[in-house]
Protein backbone atom coordinates (compact mmCIF):
# COMPACT_ATOMS: atom_id res chain seq x y z
CA UNK A 1 0.00 0.00 0.00
CA UNK A 2 1.15 3.75 -0.34
CA UNK A 3 1.46 5.93 2.33
CA UNK A 4 0.59 9.47 2.64
CA UNK A 5 -0.16 11.57 5.86
CA UNK A 6 -0.47 15.26 6.95
CA UNK A 7 2.22 15.95 9.99
CA UNK A 8 1.26 18.81 11.90
CA UNK A 9 0.95 19.94 15.44
CA UNK A 10 -1.86 20.02 16.46
CA UNK A 11 -2.79 17.63 13.59
CA UNK A 12 -6.34 16.38 14.89
CA UNK A 13 -8.62 18.71 12.83
CA UNK A 14 -6.78 18.53 9.34
CA UNK A 15 -9.55 17.90 6.54
CA UNK A 16 -6.43 16.32 4.48
CA UNK A 17 -6.70 12.73 5.54
CA UNK A 18 -10.80 13.46 3.99
CA UNK A 19 -10.17 15.54 1.03
CA UNK A 20 -7.39 13.19 -0.26
CA UNK A 21 -9.34 10.15 0.76
CA UNK A 22 -11.84 11.62 -1.79
CA UNK A 23 -9.50 12.34 -4.35
CA UNK A 24 -8.04 8.44 -4.23
CA UNK A 25 -11.57 7.58 -4.57
CA UNK A 26 -12.77 9.57 -7.78
CA UNK A 27 -9.40 8.82 -9.60
CA UNK A 28 -9.20 5.17 -8.58
CA UNK A 29 -5.88 5.57 -6.88
CA UNK A 30 -5.41 3.05 -4.10
CA UNK A 31 -3.20 4.72 -1.33
CA UNK A 32 -3.96 5.30 2.35
CA UNK A 33 -3.63 9.11 3.66
CA UNK A 34 -2.89 9.32 7.56
CA UNK A 35 -2.58 11.87 10.16
CA UNK A 36 0.43 11.78 12.19
CA UNK A 37 0.85 14.52 15.16
CA UNK A 38 4.58 15.04 15.60
CA UNK A 39 6.52 16.38 18.41
CA UNK A 40 7.61 19.87 18.53
CA UNK A 41 11.50 19.31 18.39
CA UNK A 42 11.11 16.14 16.30
CA UNK A 43 10.44 16.62 13.14
CA UNK A 44 13.40 14.58 11.74
CA UNK A 45 12.14 11.48 13.38
CA UNK A 46 8.73 11.74 12.50
CA UNK A 47 9.21 11.63 8.99
CA UNK A 48 11.89 8.92 9.22
CA UNK A 49 9.05 6.99 11.78
CA UNK A 50 6.81 7.04 8.82
CA UNK A 51 8.89 5.51 6.30
CA UNK A 52 9.51 2.92 8.50
CA UNK A 53 5.62 2.15 8.67
CA UNK A 54 5.94 -1.43 8.23
CA UNK A 55 1.57 -0.99 6.75
CA UNK A 56 2.90 -0.09 3.14
CA UNK A 57 5.69 2.37 1.71
CA UNK A 58 5.49 5.88 2.25
CA UNK A 59 5.08 8.15 -0.45
CA UNK A 60 4.87 11.31 0.64
CA UNK A 61 3.16 13.86 2.55
CA UNK A 62 1.94 17.10 3.82
CA UNK A 63 3.42 19.41 6.12
CA UNK A 64 1.40 21.81 7.95
CA UNK A 65 2.20 24.35 11.07
CA UNK A 66 4.42 24.67 12.88
CA UNK A 67 6.95 22.63 10.26
CA UNK A 68 6.33 23.95 6.83
CA UNK A 69 10.44 25.29 7.52
CA UNK A 70 11.60 22.03 9.22
CA UNK A 71 10.34 20.24 5.88
CA UNK A 72 12.69 22.36 3.72
CA UNK A 73 16.18 21.18 6.09
CA UNK A 74 14.64 17.61 5.62
CA UNK A 75 14.57 17.69 1.52
CA UNK A 76 17.56 17.16 -0.85
CA UNK A 77 15.69 18.96 -3.46
CA UNK A 78 13.76 22.03 -3.24
CA UNK A 79 11.31 23.22 -5.87
CA UNK A 80 12.17 26.97 -6.95
CA UNK A 81 9.19 27.44 -5.54
CA UNK A 82 9.69 26.04 -2.26
CA UNK A 83 13.02 27.97 -2.54
CA UNK A 84 11.51 30.85 -2.86
CA UNK A 85 8.59 30.73 0.03
CA UNK A 86 11.49 29.02 1.85
CA UNK A 87 8.59 26.74 3.08
CA UNK A 88 7.40 23.12 2.10
CA UNK A 89 4.37 21.83 2.18
CA UNK A 90 4.36 18.59 0.19
CA UNK A 91 7.32 16.14 0.49
CA UNK A 92 7.61 13.19 -2.05
CA UNK A 93 9.86 10.43 -1.02
CA UNK A 94 11.37 9.38 -4.75
CA UNK A 95 14.34 6.93 -5.55
CA UNK A 96 16.71 10.13 -6.06
CA UNK A 97 16.08 11.25 -2.87
CA UNK A 98 13.43 13.38 -0.88
CA UNK A 99 11.55 16.62 -2.79
CA UNK A 100 10.05 19.43 -1.17
CA UNK A 101 7.70 21.45 -2.67
CA UNK A 102 5.30 24.23 -2.11
CA UNK A 103 1.96 23.81 -3.18
CA UNK A 104 -0.05 26.48 -1.15
CA UNK A 105 0.63 29.48 -3.59
CA UNK A 106 -0.82 27.55 -6.70
CA UNK A 107 -3.53 26.42 -4.52
CA UNK A 108 -4.30 30.21 -3.63
CA UNK A 109 -4.16 30.80 -7.07
CA UNK A 110 -5.99 27.83 -8.23
CA UNK A 111 -9.07 28.99 -6.18
CA UNK A 112 -9.07 32.47 -7.44
CA UNK A 113 -9.17 31.62 -10.58
CA UNK A 114 -11.44 28.18 -11.25
CA UNK A 115 -13.60 28.31 -8.20
CA UNK A 116 -14.43 32.41 -7.18
CA UNK A 117 -13.27 32.76 -11.31
CA UNK A 118 -11.69 35.88 -11.02
CA UNK A 119 -8.63 37.20 -13.25
CA UNK A 120 -5.87 37.82 -11.25
CA UNK A 121 -3.54 39.01 -14.92
CA UNK A 122 -3.45 42.95 -14.71
CA UNK A 123 -5.18 42.97 -11.14
CA UNK A 124 -3.99 45.30 -8.45
CA UNK A 125 -3.74 42.59 -5.39
CA UNK A 126 -2.89 43.62 -1.44
CA UNK A 127 -1.07 40.78 0.75
CA UNK A 128 -1.60 41.55 4.62
CA UNK A 129 1.03 39.74 5.92
CA UNK A 130 4.69 38.91 5.68
CA UNK A 131 5.03 35.65 7.39
CA UNK A 132 5.02 31.72 6.12
CA UNK A 133 1.16 31.88 4.75
CA UNK A 134 2.30 35.06 2.70
CA UNK A 135 5.74 33.76 1.71
CA UNK A 136 4.23 31.00 0.16
CA UNK A 137 2.13 32.43 -2.10
CA UNK A 138 3.67 35.52 -3.23
CA UNK A 139 5.61 34.03 -5.51
CA UNK A 140 2.52 32.78 -7.92
CA UNK A 141 0.84 35.47 -7.14
CA UNK A 142 3.62 37.37 -8.90
CA UNK A 143 4.01 34.82 -11.86
CA UNK A 144 0.09 35.22 -12.67
CA UNK A 145 0.48 38.11 -13.97
CA UNK A 146 -1.10 40.71 -11.01
CA UNK A 147 0.45 44.35 -12.41
CA UNK A 148 0.69 45.92 -8.79
CA UNK A 149 1.38 43.93 -5.81
CA UNK A 150 1.46 45.61 -1.80
CA UNK A 151 2.71 43.35 0.68
CA UNK A 152 1.34 45.39 3.80
CA UNK A 153 2.51 43.92 7.24
CA UNK A 154 2.36 44.87 10.94
CA UNK A 155 6.36 44.79 10.69
CA UNK A 156 7.29 46.68 7.99
CA UNK A 157 10.61 45.57 8.04
CA UNK A 158 9.63 41.98 7.14
CA UNK A 159 7.35 42.93 4.51
CA UNK A 160 10.59 44.68 2.77
CA UNK A 161 12.60 41.60 3.38
CA UNK A 162 10.20 39.10 1.84
CA UNK A 163 9.52 41.90 -1.06
CA UNK A 164 13.44 41.57 -1.77
CA UNK A 165 13.46 38.07 -1.97
CA UNK A 166 11.14 38.45 -4.84
CA UNK A 167 12.46 41.33 -6.72
CA UNK A 168 13.38 39.60 -9.34
CA UNK A 169 10.28 37.53 -10.01
CA UNK A 170 8.27 41.03 -10.28
CA UNK A 171 10.62 41.94 -12.79
CA UNK A 172 10.30 39.17 -14.57
CA UNK A 173 6.99 38.95 -14.28
CA UNK A 174 6.70 42.82 -14.96
CA UNK A 175 4.60 43.56 -11.79
CA UNK A 176 5.11 45.85 -9.36
CA UNK A 177 5.76 45.09 -6.36
CA UNK A 178 6.04 46.93 -2.72
CA UNK A 179 5.98 46.76 0.80
CA UNK A 180 3.89 49.00 3.05
CA UNK A 181 3.24 49.64 6.59
CA UNK A 182 -0.41 48.27 7.68
CA UNK A 183 -2.08 51.93 8.86
CA UNK A 184 -0.25 53.69 5.77
CA UNK A 185 -1.70 51.35 2.84
CA UNK A 186 -2.16 53.64 -0.38
CA UNK A 187 -4.43 52.83 -2.83
CA UNK A 188 -7.43 50.90 -3.60
CA UNK A 189 -7.09 46.73 -4.77
CA UNK A 190 -9.38 44.05 -7.22
CA UNK A 191 -8.04 41.38 -4.58
CA UNK A 192 -6.92 41.88 -0.51
CA UNK A 193 -5.78 38.47 0.93
CA UNK A 194 -5.58 38.16 4.16
CA UNK A 195 -2.67 35.96 5.03
CA UNK A 196 -2.24 37.22 9.26
CA UNK A 197 -3.18 35.72 12.36
CA UNK A 198 -4.87 38.59 13.32
CA UNK A 199 -7.99 36.75 13.68
CA UNK A 200 -6.84 34.03 15.65
CA UNK A 201 -5.83 36.60 18.17
CA UNK A 202 -9.62 37.84 18.12
CA UNK A 203 -7.64 41.10 16.17
CA UNK A 204 -9.84 43.13 14.30
CA UNK A 205 -9.20 43.58 10.35
CA UNK A 206 -5.85 45.54 10.58
CA UNK A 207 -6.15 47.84 7.11
CA UNK A 208 -8.71 50.45 6.54
CA UNK A 209 -11.83 49.30 4.52
CA UNK A 210 -10.80 52.05 1.50
CA UNK A 211 -8.19 49.75 0.24
CA UNK A 212 -11.10 47.77 -1.41
CA UNK A 213 -12.34 48.45 -4.44
CA UNK A 214 -16.13 48.15 -4.75
CA UNK A 215 -16.89 44.60 -5.60
CA UNK A 216 -13.11 43.54 -4.60
CA UNK A 217 -12.23 39.71 -3.83
CA UNK A 218 -11.60 39.59 -0.03
CA UNK A 219 -9.93 36.40 0.60
CA UNK A 220 -8.79 35.24 4.02
CA UNK A 221 -6.45 31.95 4.08
CA UNK A 222 -7.84 30.55 6.91
CA UNK A 223 -11.50 29.08 7.16
CA UNK A 224 -14.01 28.42 9.92
CA UNK A 225 -14.50 30.88 12.64
CA UNK A 226 -11.21 32.27 12.56
CA UNK A 227 -12.01 33.30 8.91
CA UNK A 228 -15.43 34.97 10.37
CA UNK A 229 -14.19 38.57 11.03
CA UNK A 230 -12.64 39.32 8.16
CA UNK A 231 -15.46 37.94 5.69
CA UNK A 232 -17.93 39.87 7.68
CA UNK A 233 -15.70 42.90 7.42
CA UNK A 234 -15.14 42.75 3.44
CA UNK A 235 -18.94 41.96 3.05
CA UNK A 236 -20.04 45.01 5.21
CA UNK A 237 -17.53 47.30 2.92
CA UNK A 238 -19.05 45.93 -0.86
CA UNK A 239 -16.42 43.11 -1.37
CA UNK A 240 -16.67 39.42 -2.14
CA UNK A 241 -16.07 37.87 0.76
CA UNK A 242 -14.20 33.87 0.94
CA UNK A 243 -12.42 32.04 3.02
CA UNK A 244 -9.25 29.65 2.58
CA UNK A 245 -11.65 26.02 2.14
CA UNK A 246 -11.34 26.56 -1.89
CA UNK A 247 -7.36 27.22 -1.14
CA UNK A 248 -6.80 24.33 1.22
CA UNK A 249 -8.75 21.87 -1.51
CA UNK A 250 -6.80 23.50 -3.92
CA UNK A 251 -2.98 22.85 -2.57
CA UNK A 252 -3.97 19.49 -1.72
CA UNK A 253 -5.18 19.13 -5.20
CA UNK A 254 -1.48 19.83 -6.82
CA UNK A 255 0.18 17.63 -4.05
CA UNK A 256 -2.16 14.90 -4.89
CA UNK A 257 -1.58 15.18 -8.40
CA UNK A 258 2.15 15.75 -8.12
CA UNK A 259 2.40 12.37 -6.30
CA UNK A 260 0.26 10.46 -8.39
CA UNK A 261 0.67 12.17 -12.14
CA UNK A 262 -3.60 12.56 -12.00
CA UNK A 263 -5.09 15.58 -11.40
CA UNK A 264 -8.41 15.12 -8.84
CA UNK A 265 -11.60 16.76 -9.65
CA UNK A 266 -10.84 19.47 -6.60
CA UNK A 267 -14.28 21.94 -7.70
CA UNK A 268 -16.05 18.80 -6.56
CA UNK A 269 -14.75 18.06 -3.65
CA UNK A 270 -14.95 21.29 -2.62
CA UNK A 271 -18.34 21.56 -2.97
CA UNK A 272 -18.70 18.23 -1.20
CA UNK A 273 -16.53 19.68 2.08
CA UNK A 274 -18.77 22.97 2.19
CA UNK A 275 -21.85 20.82 2.31
CA UNK A 276 -20.21 18.30 4.82
CA UNK A 277 -19.06 21.29 7.04
CA UNK A 278 -22.78 23.29 6.99
CA UNK A 279 -21.40 26.41 4.01
P1 LIG B 1 2.05 32.13 9.42
O1 LIG B 1 2.96 30.98 9.13
O2 LIG B 1 0.63 31.74 9.70
O3 LIG B 1 2.13 33.22 8.39
P2 LIG B 1 3.72 33.74 11.10
O4 LIG B 1 4.90 33.43 10.24
O5 LIG B 1 3.86 33.77 12.58
O6 LIG B 1 2.54 32.72 10.83
O7 LIG B 1 3.13 35.15 10.60
C1 LIG B 1 2.01 35.72 11.19
C2 LIG B 1 1.63 36.97 10.42
O8 LIG B 1 0.45 37.54 10.99
C3 LIG B 1 2.68 38.06 10.44
O9 LIG B 1 2.60 38.79 9.24
C4 LIG B 1 2.23 38.90 11.63
O10 LIG B 1 2.71 40.22 11.64
P3 LIG B 1 4.18 40.53 12.23
O11 LIG B 1 5.15 40.12 11.19
O12 LIG B 1 4.16 41.99 12.48
O13 LIG B 1 4.30 39.72 13.51
C5 LIG B 1 0.74 38.87 11.42
N1 LIG B 1 -0.04 39.17 12.62
C6 LIG B 1 -0.21 38.39 13.71
N2 LIG B 1 -1.02 38.98 14.61
C7 LIG B 1 -1.37 40.19 14.08
C8 LIG B 1 -2.19 41.25 14.50
N3 LIG B 1 -2.86 41.20 15.67
N4 LIG B 1 -2.34 42.32 13.68
C9 LIG B 1 -1.69 42.37 12.50
N5 LIG B 1 -0.91 41.38 12.02
C10 LIG B 1 -0.74 40.31 12.81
Amino acid sequence: MDLYCVMGNPVEHSRSPWIHGRFAELTAQTLHYGRRRIELDGFANGVAAFRADPAGTARGCNITVPFKFDAGAVAQHLSPRAALAEAVNTLSFRADGVHGDNTDGVGLVNDILRNAKVVITGRDVLLIGAGGAAAGVLGPLLATGARRLVVANRTLAKAVSLVQRHAAVALAHGACLEAQALDTVSGRFDIVVNATASSLSGGSVPVAASVLKPGALAIDMMYGPAAAGFMDWARAHGAVPRDGLGMLVEQAAEAFALWRGVRPPAAQVLNELRAQLGD
